[in-house]
């Protein structure tokens, strides 16, 4: 299926001499190129920005959650909980990985490039077809919840706080998550846990993502577009930019705001609201100038959960249930392919 071998890491090539043109697998069709620098800013396009303060009104809380989740599938937090100093200190360990180690001490980590979503150090996201483009990232995938599957011996030693820090970064994530769940499950008028009892175990990755500036970035993405295939992502970035998601047919790019987290609707929570609530497509443009980091945290269920359109909303389901690794797998067997994966489940 993957074909074999070692993935050049995107830094490799990135800190040569030559730094005039791209190789040909980074260069993208032109219809998929970043274009347009995220110019849907200028337009109605503010992407929402929502308090979770703890005294305010849950009611209007939830309407507004409501809302950027029909509207836009993604949205800032802000009082989230989290600890700011440590939303710092991950982006700091993680571009210090990145950054001040060589090559030869990242490849310790490397992943296994054979095998799907495997933990560690790695470049491109594995699909089937040879002639896929490449995208302009590397990246360390950490597994942590649950927590059989965490084993900090397995991320980088360096800098010594590194992996008590994605710990602790892990433990508050997961929080915040279940949290977001059960707003966004009342604002439909479900029970709070009713998403959460739905995805049962939570299976939390995070994905310290590092984009190399890049000579040619009017050719190349550093993630082509695509949705999380789980049920939300809780993402950090540096003060760079370069995430945009996709909102009428134009690329919104995301503002950095270092204290803010910003919250992505993944496939399995379209499917589970029955399309009521849209996850967002997204993609990350690169640059010239300087490299980018972003921290991805992902929550998905068991491989082994179906998940369907819960009855109540908006009958009759207008998506085909699915097991969660069958999902998965079919991703990985397709690619992204300018599609979106979720459309072929739906009825
Ligand atoms: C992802 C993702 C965007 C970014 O990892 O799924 O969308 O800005 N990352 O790194
Ligand atoms: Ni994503």
């Amino acid at each position: 299926m993957e074909v074999a071998g070692e993935p050049i890491r995107v830094q490799s090539i990135a800190d040569k001499d030559l730094k005039v043109a791209v190789p040909p697998q980074y260069i993208q069709p032109p219809e998929n190129r970043p274009s347009k620098l995220g110019n849907g800013n200028a337009t109605d396009h503010k992407i929402p920005m929502i308090d979770l303060r703890g005294d305010r009104d849950v009611n209007l809380l939830c309407e507004e959650i409501g809302r950027a989740c029909s509207e836009w599938g993604a949205f800032h937090v802000i009082n989230h909980g989290v600890s700011i100093p440590l939303l710092d200190q991950i982006r700091k360990v993680g571009s210090s990985f990145f950054a001040d180690l060589s090559m030869t001490e990242k490849l310790r980590y490397a992943c296994d490039s054979n095998s799907p979503a495997s933990e560690g150090y790695g470049s491109r996201m594995l699909v089937a077809s040879d002639d896929a483009v490449l995208d302009w990232r590397d990246y360390f995938d950490h597994h942590t919840f649950p927590l059989s599957r965490r084993n900090p011996s397995r991320w980088p030693h360096s800098p010594p706080n590194y992996r008590e820090v994605i710990e602790k970064y892990s433990d508050q994530m997961k929080i915040l998550a279940q949290k977001l769940l059960g707003l966004i499950s009342k604002s439909l008028g479900l029970s709070s846990s009713f998403i959460e009892d739905a995805m049962g175990e939570i299976y939390q990755n995070i994905t310290v993502s590092y984009y190399p500036s890049c000579p040619q970035p009017e050719l190349t993405l550093g993630l082509q577009s695509h949705s999380d295939m789980g049920f939300i992502t809780l993402l950090i970035q540096d003060n760079v930019a370069g995430l945009q998601v996709s909102k009428n047919d134009d690329w919104v790019t995301v503002d950095p705001v270092s204290h803010a987290i910003f919250v992505i609707l993944g496939d399995q929570t379209e499917i589970i609201t029955n399309g009521i609530y849209k996850s967002a497509v997204h993609q990350a443009i690169t640059n010239g100038n300087r490299a980018r980091l972003s921290v991805a945290t992902f929550h998905d269920p068991a491989k082994t959960v179906s998940v369907s359109p819960a009855p109540s909303l908006n009958p009759p389901p207008r998506y085909h249930g699915v097991v969660y690794g069958d999902y998965v797998s079919s991703w990985y067997t397709k690619g992204p392919n300018g599609k979106r994966n979720i459309d072929a489940l739906l009825i």
